[in-house]
C-alpha cells in the first residue's frame, strides 16, 4: 500500500466511501449489518489513513468526518437566522376547543386546515444547509442564540451532510426538529450504564441531551442518537406555500420526518386526530409527550403572527403522563454489584401505563427527605414511557400519624458491615468485597446474557447457590457438580443437565464477555470489547498502565484507573487465576489481524462476483489480508476476477479485456 498513487489513492476513497455509507445505512436504517464490527473498523482506518496521507482527498462528507474526530474543546455559539420560538401547552381538551375557534375567528370566512403530528420528547435542533451541505447545528439555547453542536450532530447517520440532489431543494434552510434516542437504545444504554456500576438516565430526552453535549464526538457515535424535522426557519430559494408541502419537501431532500401526520378541518377532526396519535404513539421508536397542532397554510400563519414567546398558529397537547395512586409499604434497601445501597419503595401493586408496579426506585436519601417519603404513605407513582416508575407525590393529607420516617442504614443490609458515603457523593456503599447480596449480583452480572451468558443461571438459581454455599463466587460457579446441584430442592435432573452444558459452554466465550463479565467499574460491553482487540489476552490486560489504557478509543480517564485498581486487588488477581484454571478462555494472538507484509499471497486487486460458498464480505476481507486490493468494477488494470456461480456481466467483461477469471475452488488453493 505505501506505493500508492494518487490517483489510485482517489479511486480507493471514492470506494472505501460508498462501501462505509452503504454499511452505515445497512447498520443504522435496516439494522441488518452483513459484515463484522471489526471489518467495519478496519474498512474505516484504511479510509481515514488515506486521507490522512493524502490531505487533499479530504472532505467534510466523509464519513470520517461523522464518527469520532477530534474531542470539542467547549461549545461556541451560533446564533439561528429565524428565532426558535416555543409552543403554548396545554393539557387541557377545552383549551385546544379554544384555540381552533380563535384560529376561525382570526381567518373569517376563510378555508383552514390543520395538521396534527407527534410532539416527540427529544433536543430541539436547527441544521443549516446551504447549496445542500450542511454548514452547521445548533440547538435552540435561548431561541435565539444556541451551542454549535456540528461536530456531534455529524454522528446522526439519519442527518445527512447533503441533501439529496434533484428535487428542487432550496438553496439556503434552516431546518428545524428533533434529537432523540430511540426508546430501545435508551433501554440498552442504561443497562450497560448499570451494568458499568454508573447511575441510569431519567428518560430519554436527559440521555438525549447527554449526549448531544458530551464533548467527545466519538460518544455521541456511539449513542445512536435519531432525529425528525417537523419545520423550517429561514428558507431561501423555495417557496411552499404549506406546512404539509414543506414536510413533503423535507423528505424528498432526504431528511427524516414523521412517517404519519394527521389533517383536520374541524375542531371534532383535531380530536380524532389527537387520539387517534394516542393510539399509536407508544409504538414509535421515540417518546411523545403530546400532538401539537399546526395551522397548514403559511400565508394564514403570517397574517396571525406570534406572542412574544411563540406562534398564535400552533399549540401543543399534551397527554398526561400515566399515574396511579398506592400505598408504599416499605421502604427496602437493594445492595448493588459494586456495592451502592439504593432505597426501593414496596408498594402496594397497582396496575399503570399497562402493566402492574409493585416496587419503585427512590433514588437515594436526599430524594426521600425532599420529597419527605414516609413508610405507609398514600403516594401518587408515575410511569410515563420507558421510564422507570418514580414516586412523584405524597398524599400527606391522608397521614394518621403512623407512618415511618426512613433513614439509610449504618450497616450494609445484607452482610452487617458499616457502610461509607463516598466523598462528594450521596451514594452509600458496603465495603465488604465478600458481602452475599454483592457477591449475587456479581454472579446474576456474569452469567448474564450480555455477559457469559450460561442460560439457567438467572436471580432465583444464583441465590440458591449463595445461600446454601454451593457456589460463593463466579469461580466456584466451574466447580458445580450434579450432586451438589441435585440438593436444591426442586430442580430435576434435565434441568441440572441443562444448566452444566450451558456453564460448560461458557468456557470458550470470546475474551470481550469475560472482560465485560469481571464487572470491573464503569467498563460496559463497548470498552469491553475495545479492550479484547486491543489486547488480544486477558494477561496482557492486567500488565497495562492507566497510560497505555488511555490510548486506546474507547478508554476514557474514568475508566483506565478503574482497570487498573481491579487488577490490583490481590483477592480480583486470585479470582483470575481460578478462572485460568477452569479454562476459561483468556483470548489468544489472532495473527490474521496483524496488517499483512507487503506483496501477500492474494496481492494485486480484485473484483468479486456470482455467488459464493461464504458472503462477499468476508470473502473480500480475505483478500485484503491477505494483500489483495478489492474493487467494485473491472476495468484493463484489474488483476483478478473471482467468479462464483451465475456470474454475468463481468464475467463477459473480463474475458474481453484478458483479466484473469478465478473459480473459488481456484481461489482457496492459492490462499493456501
Ligand atoms: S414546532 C414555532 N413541532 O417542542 C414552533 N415542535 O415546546 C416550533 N417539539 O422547542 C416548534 N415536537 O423542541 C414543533 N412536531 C413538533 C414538535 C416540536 C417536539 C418541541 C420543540 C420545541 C418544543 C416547543
Amino acid at each position: 500500500m505505501s506505493g500508492i498513487s494518487a490517483l489510485e489513492a482517489a479511486a480507493r476513497v471514492a470506494e472505501l466511501r460508498r462501501e462505509i455509507e452503504r454499511h452505515n445505512r445497512l447498520y443504522y436504517e435496516e439494522a441488518a449489518p452483513v459484515i463484522s464490527d471489526a471489518m467495519y473498523d478496519r474498512l474505516y482506518r484504511e479510509l481515514s489513513d488515506l486521507e490522512t496521507r493524502f490531505p487533499e482527498l479530504s472532505s467534510p462528507d466523509s464519513p470520517t468526518q461523522r464518527v469520532g474526530g477530534a474531542p470539542l474543546e467547549a461549545f461556541t455559539q451560533i446564533r439561528h437566522l429565524a428565532p426558535m420560538l416555543s409552543l403554548d401547552n396545554t393539557y387541557s381538551e377545552e383549551e385546544v376547543a379554544a384555540f381552533f375557534v380563535r384560529l376561525e375567528k382570526l381567518l373569517p370566512g376563510k378555508e383552514m386546515q390543520t395538521v396534527i403530528e407527534p410532539k416527540v420528547d427529544g433536543v430541539a435542533i436547527s441544521l443549516l444547509y446551504e447549496e445542500g451541505v450542511l454548514v452547521h447545528a445548533a440547538t435552540r439555547g435561548d431561541g435565539t442564540v444556541g451551542d454549535d453542536v456540528t461536530q456531534n450532530v455529524r454522528t446522526i447517520h439519519s442527518i445527512p451532510d447533503r441533501l439529496a440532489s434533484g428535487h428542487g431543494c432550496p438553496r439556503r434552510m434552516e431546518v428545524r426538529g428533533e434529537i432523540y434516542l430511540p426508546k430501545a437504545k435508551f433501554a440498552a444504554i442504561n443497562e450497560e450504564r448499570q451494568a458499568a456500576g454508573e447511575a441510569p438516565f431519567a428518560n430519554p430526552r436527559n440521555a438525549a441531551a447527554g449526549s448531544l453535549k458530551q464533548l467527545d464526538p466519538a460518544i455521541v457515535a456511539r449513542r445512536g442518537l435519531r432525529a425528525v424535522f417537523y419545520g423550517t426557519g429561514l428558507v431561501e430559494g423555495e417557496s411552499w406555500k404549506t406546512h404539509h408541502e414543506a414536510l413533503t419537501g423535507l423528505h424528498r431532500c432526504g431528511l427524516p420526518v414523521h412517517e404519519k401526520v394527521w389533517r383536520a378541518k374541524t375542531v371534532a377532526e383535531v380530536f380524532e386526530a389527537i387520539h387517534a396519535l394516542d393510539g399509536v404513539r407508544h409504538d414509535f421508536p421515540f417518546e411523545t409527550d403530546g400532538a401539537v397542532i399546526k395551522l397548514d397554510s403559511f400565508a394564514q400563519r403570517a397574517s396571525i403572527g406570534y406572542t412574544a414567546k411563540s406562534p398564535r398558529w400552533a399549540m401543543a397537547y399534551k397527554y398526561k403522563a400515566e399515574q396511579a395512586e398506592t400505598r408504599l409499604l416499605r421502604i427496602t434497601v437493594q445492595v448493588g454489584r459494586t456495592g451502592v445501597l439504593t432505597p426501593v419503595a414496596e408498594l402496594e401493586p397497582v396496575f399503570v401505563s399497562g402493566s402492574t408496579v409493585a416496587r419503585a426506585t427512590l433514588h437515594n436519601e436526599e430524594e426521600i427527605a425532599r420529597k419527605d417519603i414516609r413508610e405507609g404513605d398514600l403516594v401518587v407513582i408515575e410511569k410515563a414511557g420507558e421510564v422507570i416508575p418514580a414516586v412523584v407525590e405524597v398524599r400527606k393529607e391522608h397521614r394518621d400519624g403512623s407512618e415511618r420516617v426512613f433513614k439509610m442504614p449504618e450497616v450494609c443490609p445484607a452482610c452487617q458491615s458499616p457502610v461509607s458515603r463516598d466523598p462528594g457523593q450521596v451514594a452509600i456503599r458496603c465495603l465488604n468485597a465478600s458481602c452475599p447480596a454483592q457477591m449475587r449480583r456479581r454472579m446474576e452480572h456474569f452469567a448474564s446474557r450480555g455477559a457469559m451468558d450460561i442460560e439457567g443461571l438467572g436471580e432465583a438459581m444464583v441465590e440458591q447457590l449463595v445461600e446454601r454455599g454451593l457456589a460463593r463466587d463466579i469461580a466456584e460457579i466451574y466447580r458445580l457438580n450434579v450432586a451438589k446441584l441435585s440438593t436444591i430442592p426442586r430442580t430435576g435432573e434435565k434441568s441440572i443437565a441443562n444448566l452444566l452444558n450451558a456453564i460448560e459452554a461458557s468456557r470458550g466465550q470470546p475474551l470481550w464477555r469475560l472482560i465485560f463479565g469481571l464487572g470491573i467499574l464503569h467498563v460496559g460491553v463497548t470498552s469491553a470489547r475495545a479492550l479484547a482487540n486491543h489486547f488480544y489476552l486477558l494477561d496482557a490486560l492486567m500488565a497495562a498502565s492507566a497510560d497505555d489504557l488511555q490510548r486506546i478509543p474507547d478508554v476514557g480517564p474514568v475508566v483506565a484507573p478503574a482497570i487498573v485498581e481491579h487488577f490490583a486487588r490481590p483477592e480480583n488477581r486470585a479470582m483470575i487465576e481460578r478462572l485460568r484454571e477452569a479454562g476459561l478462555n483468556f483470548g489468544e494472538r489472532d495473527e490474521r489481524r496483524e496488517i499483512p507484509a507487503e506483496g501477500g499471497k492474494l496481492a494485486g486487486t480484485w473484483v468479486i462476483t456470482g455467488t459464493l460458498s461464504q458472503p462477499r464480505e468476508e470473502i473480500a476481507e480475505l483478500i485484503r489480508e491477505h494483500g489483495g486490493k478489492v474493487i467494485g468494477s473491472i476495468s484493463k488494470k484489474t488483476g483478478y476476477l473471482l467468479a462464483g456461480e451465475e456470474a454475468g456481466s463481468k464475467l463477459e467483461k473480463a474475458g474481453k479485456l484478458g483479466v484473469r477469471v478465478v473459480s473459488e475452488a481456484e481461489f482457496r488453493a492459492m490462499l493456501d
